[in-house]
């Protein structure tokens, strides 16, 4: 029997069960192939972060399919022992040239990357300096740590600024940031950041997850929009978002990566990324090489769309340049209600609420793919106009 505290965890799904919508844990009948299906009905998929559409791409999967059969399913052991092989050194290189960092290695998760990170470079005596709306997984890894911990103001460089000439006589600082904020769209201006990091003798730490495979000319992320030719701070990126797999990775100067390769418990503890996986990353790189202007322009063009039909529609957005169209819905209730709007005409988004934003700050997020045609756009444009006006109609 369970001991008597275990009935005390509790979570209030009371609104879903009122509204008679709970959209987590959705269960798509199989991947996010056209058509999607999700509880019985076909939906265009704006919630996914297949910002490329490279999920379902067949040559990604013949080259998932190609390195399952030709190195197994897993190596079964963790990068350090034995889960290293020909093509997982193979992807390690490409993300560096990607990166253009001297040094990358691979993580299960950028979640596990995030939260193992710090550890492994700060303890109690230091000090970190962290935008107030970075990812759980930056925050949770920061917390870890018991050290002095300094939000600064979203995005704002001269609090950044002020703040670190206010540290003191810590050991260590670290400066830490999102590049592209996943519920919002709006970008760091990294090049500032890391200029300011450097003025204060402090360690940039960036995660790209939503930027790489998205900014820059080439789609290499932060470092190339921002361009920033020497960057010295820790880069890290979920590779589950434009790049179609999963893991991720870290990079960085050879002489940290190195000291990383042997001090991260959360790499060198951890069954290495799966061979299949390995093998779909390499050929979603490859294609990016060659068709990123075209994808880009597509993602860039529905994001358009998106965005002037929500604000045809009366909708509040979130200013941010990035490809993704956050609704600022406010409430709970108004959050989950126009997913659910949404939904129910065939338009699968994420709403986002606390503790993933502050509180009521909730956001319905959607992520026009690059995959989505012009014809489905229109479609998810109606539904986003239709769903507005009713939940404006009910005052929701
Ligand atoms: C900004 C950011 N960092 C890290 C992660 C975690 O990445 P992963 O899914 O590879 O664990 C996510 C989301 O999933 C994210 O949005």
């Amino acid at each position: 029997m369970n001991p008597k505290w275990v009935g005390e965890l509790k979570v209030d799904v009371s609104l879903a069960r009122e509204l008679g919508f709970n959209p987590y844990y959705a269960e798509l009948e199989k991947g996010l192939g056209k058509p999607a299906r999700l509880a019985g009905r076909e939906v265009l998929d704006l919630a996914s972060n297949n910002y490329l559409g490279l999920a379902n791409d067949p040559r990604v999967l013949n080259a998932a399919r190609q390195a399952l059969d030709e190195n197994g399913l897993s190596l079964c052991g963790t990068p350090i022992a034995t889960g290293s092989n020909r093509i997982y050194n193979q992807l390690c290189r490409s993300l560096e040239q990607f990166s253009g960092l001297g040094r990358a290695l691979l993580y299960p998760s950028c979640y596990q990357a995030n939260m193992g990170l710090f550890t492994a470079l700060a303890g109690k005596q230091d000090v970190v300096l962290v935008d107030q709306f970075a990812h759980a997984s930056l925050l949770q890894g920061i917390a870890s740590l018991g050290c002095k911990v300094m939000p600064f103001l979203h995005n704002d460089m001269d609090h950044l600024r002020k703040l670190l000439s206010r540290v003191g006589s810590y050991r260590r600082v670290l400066v830490v940031s999102e590049s592209v904020f996943s519920t919002r769209g709006t970008i760091c201006p990294l090049a500032k950041l890391h200029a300011l990091a450097e003025e204060f003798g402090a360690l940039a730490v960036i995660d790209d997850s939503h930027g790489i495979g998205v900014l820059g000319n080439r789609g290499r992320g932060i470092l190339e929009h921002e361009e920033i030719p020497s960057y010295s701070g820790i880069y890290t990126a979920s590779l589950g978002k434009a790049l179609a797999g999963q893991g991720g990775v870290v990079a960085a100067s050879c002489e940290l990566m190195e000291y990383l390769g042997y001090a991260n418990a959360a790499l060198i503890y951890s069954t290495a990324l799966a061979p299949p996986m390995i093998g779909g990353l390499l050929e979603a790189l490859r294609i990016l090489d060659s068709e990123f202007p075209a994808r880009r322009a597509r993602l860039e063009t529905n994001r358009n769309q998106l965005l002037a039909s929500a604000h045809r529609a009366g909708l509040k957005t979130v200013y941010g340049r990035a490809p993704i169209v956050s609704i600022l819905q406010g409430s709970d209730r108004a959050t989950l209600l126009l997913a659910r709007e949404l939904l129910s005409r065939g338009v699968f988004s994420t709403p986002f609420l606390p503790p993933s934003v502050p509180p009521n700050k909730g956001v319905v997020r959607m992520i026009a793919h690059a995959g989505l045609t012009a014809d489905e756009m229109d479609n998810a444009c109606l539904a986003l106009e239709e769903s507005a006006k009713i939940c404006q109609e009910n005052a929701f």
